[in-house]
């Protein structure tokens, strides 16, 4: 390369360093407003709950069930703003994650009971694929657990859109050509539509009116610390979530 051409070469990197500068702090932006936008629904729910709790004990002759009432909401809506909190630092990812030899089938089988009984209450199948010959890997245990919960509450949710008695979660592991381990959570529920395709994974982005939307924010999170990568694609019919973790290269 000669002289000018390096110099165009500097002056483009350090273009894309300054746009990656900016759209982070868009990103950034856009978080806060979607943050306080969350967390003021609770927070305006405790003040509503207080004041009228303020009011029935001003009554001659308080009537302390509703008293009681209005209590465990404001506990259940100050835990739910404490609960996005935590999940939103489950983004940063900052915390020292610690890693052990797992064996994923494992791992799995151990949620197992947790899954079906998820899906019995939400009136649905889960059943298991699971591959052989998977790679023992270094793992978060409890982060990737959390992965896949988080997958199959969605699949769950979604399912409950959709009439029948033939509701399913299937989740399935397999061993990749290059020997990646490949988890999968498909689902024969709606499915996603383009529009909302595009932001899944975007912190915030939510279609359910009791949601945070930062369930697959948080996983895809957590797949990129161990390495990996989680997707989504169309099923036939119904959602499908890939987590794919490399054998090689674990930190
Ligand atoms: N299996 C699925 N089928 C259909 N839609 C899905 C599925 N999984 C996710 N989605 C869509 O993606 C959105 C984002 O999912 P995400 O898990 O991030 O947030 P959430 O489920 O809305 O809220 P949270 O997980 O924080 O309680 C959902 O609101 C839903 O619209
Ligand atoms: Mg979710």
């Amino acid at each position: 390369m000669n002289e000018s051409e390096l110099r165009f070469v500097d002056a483009t990197r350090q273009l894309q360093d300054r746009l990656m500068h900016v759209s982070r702090l868009a990103a950034i932006g856009e978080m806060a407003a979607g943050l306080a936008h969350e967390i003021n629904q609770p927070l305006a729910a405790v003040a509503n709950y207080a004041q009228a709790c303020e009011r029935l004990l001003g009554a001659p002759q308080p009537d302390l069930e509703e008293v009681r009432d209005a209590l465990r909401q404001i506990t259940a809506q100050a835990v739910r703003a404490g609960d996005i909190i935590s999940r939103l630092r489950g983004l940063t990812r900052e915390r020292e994650s610690s890693r052990e030899l797992c064996d994923v089938n494992a791992l799995i089988r151990e949620l197992a009971d947790l899954l079906e009984s998820d899906a019995r209450t939400h009136n649905s199948r889960c059943r298991f694929e699971l591959g052989d010959g998977l790679a023992p890997l270094r793992l978060d245990r409890a982060q990737i657990q959390q992965v896949i919960l988080a997958l199959v509450r969605n699949a769950l949710e979604a399912l409950q859109e959709r009439p029948g008695d033939t509701r399913e979660v299937v989740v399935s592991t397999a061993r990749a050509p290059d020997g990646d381990v490949l988890i999968e959570v498909s689902d024969n529920g709606p499915g996603i539509s383009s529009e909302i395709a595009s932001r899944l994974f975007e912190p915030f982005c939510t279609t359910k009116t009791a949601g945070t939307g930062l369930g697959l924010a948080s996983s895809r999170t957590i797949a990129r610390a161990h390495r990996g990568t989680l997707d989504y694609r169309p099923g036939e019919p119904g959602a499908c979530f890939m987590l794919r973790l490399p054998a090689a290269a674990q930190p």
